[in-house]
């Protein structure tokens, strides 16, 4: 098995530095859309045999050196109780948002095994299909992020909801934060027992918080999750996005790999976590659209940086969008493993 990807979790010594991109099965690809076409995102999730397909899509068409389960982060919050709408280019609505006490007594701590049986059979069915090929990422939102889409009711600029929930009624925060952690908990070690070999914990919207607050409000959430999974012996990447003021608490997380984005250079994420983690990143997402020699001379810089890591995964800081072109993704692959190799 190719398991450089594995190997650069742990900080361990790899023939050429592994690559993979954040949303890399997505809109952005032809052979997805055709899948799109004829079932809803819903739908696609739901359906192992399909996720499955749309997952090995990106191995096969950009050679990355992992896979990610095909899903998102927001179908764990169904069973919790929530009613969960994707339409079509106005992102996720849950159309009635949690807002008081009895709305957080109502929601369920899912059991993965009964509830989210689709993902694991995706899972179980993926490591069967991949052979070894690559290792397979399963994955869930952080606490803080999940949160947010729940008491938003969507996605949002400002969080004034979130906001308002976190200082006024600080105890009712903490109630539904506990809720998801559970359910977060439980749901990364079932994915682990089906046989994900990696997790990563998106926390896209923390970067809104500052580091007081995201050291109150987000980070012991997360921390209970990624020191609960420990035992599982899965190596887990913690992706706090615009988290460059962040990056020294979310160290102490104990998470095997830090995801970083593009706002804060590879060099800086190194110092700042004084070399004790693995590190994930960190190409702007747009700059793929560089001519040929721009772009080489950013991965360059970048896998300069990520030498001076314990560990480095090049990816990019955030996912690729639905607009760019198929083989930009693929000549960044080509050029991350020709110019990474030991
Ligand atoms: O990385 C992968 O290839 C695996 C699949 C994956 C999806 N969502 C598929 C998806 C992953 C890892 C996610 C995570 C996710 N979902 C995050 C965290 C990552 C990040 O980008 O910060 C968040 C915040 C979500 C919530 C979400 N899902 C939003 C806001 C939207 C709508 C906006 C958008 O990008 O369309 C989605 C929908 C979604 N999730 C799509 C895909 C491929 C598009 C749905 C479609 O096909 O129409």
């Amino acid at each position: 098995m190719n398991d450089n990807f594995l190997k650069a979790c742990r900080g361990e010594a790899v023939d050429r530095t592994p690559v993979w991109i954040m949303r890399q099965a997505g809109r952005y690809l032809p052979q997805y859309m055709a899948v799109r076409e004829k079932v809803s995102f819903l739908e696609l999730c739901k359906t192992p045999e399909l996720a499955c397909e749309v997952t090995i899509q990106p191995v096969d068409y950009l050679d990355v050196d992992a896979a990610i389960l095909f899903s998102d982060i927001l179908i764990p919050l169904e069973p919790m109780g929530m009613e969960l709408a994707f339409h079509e280019n106005r992102g996720p609505v849950f159309a009635n948002p949690v807002k008081n006490e009895a709305d957080v007594a109502r929601l369920r701590v899912p059991d993965p095994t009964v509830d989210l049986p689709f993902v694991l059979d995706a899972v179980r069915l993926l490591r069967k299909e991949l052979d070894g090929r690559v290792p397979l990422i399963g994955f869930a939102g952080a606490p803080f992020t999940l949160a947010t889409y729940l008491i938003e009711g969507g996605s949002s600029k400002t969080f004034f909801n979130t906001k308002k929930m976190m200082y006024t009624a600080p105890e009712l925060y903490a109630a539904l934060l506990d809720k998801i952690t559970d359910c977060t908990l439980a749901y990364l070690k079932a994915q682990a027992e089906a046989g994900a070999q990696a997790l990563q914990l998106f926390d896209s919207w923390a970067g809104v918080l500052g580091p007081d607050d995201f050291a109150a409000f987000a980070l012991p959430y997360a921390t209970r999750i990624i020191q609960g999974l420990k035992e599982t012996g899965v190596p887990l990447i913690y992706f706090v996005n615009n988290g460059a003021t962040l990056i020294s608490l979310a160290e102490t997380s104990g998470a095997d790999v830090l995801g970083i984005d593009w706002r804060l250079d590879l060099d800086d994420a190194v110092r700042l976590t004084h070399g004790r983690v693995a590190l994930q990143g960190n190409l702007d997402p747009c700059a793929l659209l560089l001519p040929e020699d721009g772009l080489r001379k950013r991965v360059a810089k970048i896998l300069a940086a990520g030498k001076k890591a314990k560990g480095h995964i090049f990816n990019l800081g955030h996912g690729i969008l639905p607009q760019m072109p198929p083989e930009k993704a693929r000549l960044l692959v080509e050029l991350v493993h020709e110019m990474g190799s030991a």
